[in-house]
């Protein structure tokens, strides 16, 4: 299994195109399955869930091209003939974003048999609201043999759901279903982040009327049916918190190519509380460390605009080089902290009391041989090992391919010593 090995102590230094979202790509390919024409994405980020996605979709017998080019693969989907309505166990287990074929399936075909995805290392994640808001709009919903059976022979009737919890991925799957059901579906309390107007946008592209984008309610009159259309993927708010926090940690300064302060606002006035200089010049955001140490910065994960979770682990890392102390609480997953011991071995002070982890700042950290738990934990140690004393080598690293186009290449081109081993 490859690992990543990295010599620390170099800051980054140079320029870092932002890739496309994996979060905005992987609905808007499910969003394909709503018409017979063909869907064509640009700015597609080359990554191991969107293999996975395309598989499951071909399964169903999407005929899909991924042009894969460095920073600007792109990508038709045409599912002409929806052969098979089934997300197996093998693909599902392996990506729980498959969940996001539900929706559609049962809007355009009447029907849907989805694995249920089980529990991964953040949390239970279940997908309860994903079902109701379906029963919601008339479907019929069974569970057996692990799977769950959706059925609305005669097409979905326009509803009401109000998710008593901001689901991103239910609030996507109802909005797709919504599309093609007989009359109007309001949605209440749906998430905001930003993946989720890209889907909006891209649906209307192909005749969706959904208004109410950016508040959260959404009001959508379903439609007969869909037409192809062209739409370019949102850039990765993730990807850009991730190396704003990776050039801040190491003090370097980066030009993030594409990065747009609006995606991550809260992150940025944190960043900018810890003595992070942040300036947007056109299309890029500079980043500048400050000669000072950086200071300790309170934060806690809430949904869109507020901290994200999925940077929750790199903030940590960024915090326990910070000086005083730093308070973090994970208020989305029951279960993010599982870096939290991995950055102690390499000499983090950091104790979790619940669902608040207190990090008080240290004066260097060492390189340790470690072990990825989930993508946005493994980011988390490699920004640490960028920073470390010595030689740190990072295992299960295919985590990392799940989410990080290019790591390596792009850190690399910033001055990083860091390579894949076997
Ligand atoms: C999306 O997951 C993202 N994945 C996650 O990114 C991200 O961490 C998460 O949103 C929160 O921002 C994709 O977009 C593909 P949720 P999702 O439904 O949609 C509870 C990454 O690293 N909940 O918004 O699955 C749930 O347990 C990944 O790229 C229910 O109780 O997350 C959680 O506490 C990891 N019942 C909260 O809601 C449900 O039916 C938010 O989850 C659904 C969710």
């Amino acid at each position: 299994m490859d690992k990543i090995r990295i010599m620390g102590g170099n800051p980054l230094v140079g320029d870092i195109r932002v890739s496309g979202a994996k979060n905005a790509a992987l609905p808007l390919m499910a969003a394909s399955l709503l018409t017979d024409q063909p869907l064509h994405l640009t700015s597609v980020p080359d990554l191991s869930d969107i293999l996975s996605m395309i598989e499951l979709l071909t399964h169903m017998g999407a005929e899909i091209t991924f042009d894969r080019r460095i920073d600007s693969s792109s990508m038709t989907l045409c599912v002409k003939n929806l052969s098979d309505t089934t997300a197996p166990y093998d693909v599902v287990r392996k990506m729980r974003a498959s969940v996001l074929v539900l929706g559609p399936l049962v809007a355009r075909a009447g029907e849907a048999h989805v694995s249920l995805p089980g529990g991964c290392a953040i949390g239970t994640r279940p997908i309860d609201l994903h079902l109701k808001g379906l029963e919601a709009l008339g479907a019929e919903i069974t569970l057996e043999g692990g799977y769950i059976h959706a059925k609305a022979p005669n097409g979905l009737q326009g509803g009401t759901f109000t998710f008593p919890i901001v689901s991103v991925t239910g609030t996507e799957n109802l909005m797709m279903a919504a599309t093609l059901a007989k009359g109007t579906t309001r949605l209440i309390n749906v998430a905001r982040e930003p993946e989720i107007a890209d889907l909006a946008a891209c649906l209307t592209g192909m005749g969706a009327k959904i208004s109410g984008i950016g508040t959260d309610t959404l009001i959508i009159e379903g439609v007969e049916s869909l037409q192809g259309t062209t739409h370019r993927v949102i850039s990765d708010r993730i990807e850009a918190g991730t190396y704003a926090m990776a050039a801040a940690i190491t003090k370097g300064n980066l030009r993030l190519k594409g990065a747009c302060l609006d995606l991550i606002p809260t992150v940025a006035s944190l960043l900018q509380q810890a003595g992070v200089e942040l300036e947007e010049e056109g299309e890029d955001l500079i980043v500048r460390s400050p000669s000072a140490p950086l200071q300790g910065v309170d934060m806690m994960t809430e949904p869109f605009p507020g901290f994200a979770t999925d940077l929750q682990a790199q903030w940590m890392a960024l915090m326990t080089l910070s000086e005083g102390a730093s308070m973090i609480t994970e208020t989305i997953w029951e279960n993010r902290f599982m870096h939290v011991p991995e950055l102690c071995r390499m000499g983090a002070n950091i104790t979790i009391h619940g669902s608040s982890a207190l990090v008080r700042g240290v004066k260097a950290l060492k390189g340790a041989p470690v072990m990825a738990t989930d993508l946005r934990a493994s980011v988390s140690l490699v920004m640490a090992g960028l920073v470390a004393e010595g030689e740190t080598v990072i295992h299960r690293v295919y985590h990392l391919d799940r989410g990080y186009e290019h790591l390596e290449e792009k850190l690399r081109n910033c001055g990083a010593e860091i390579e894949r081993i076997q």
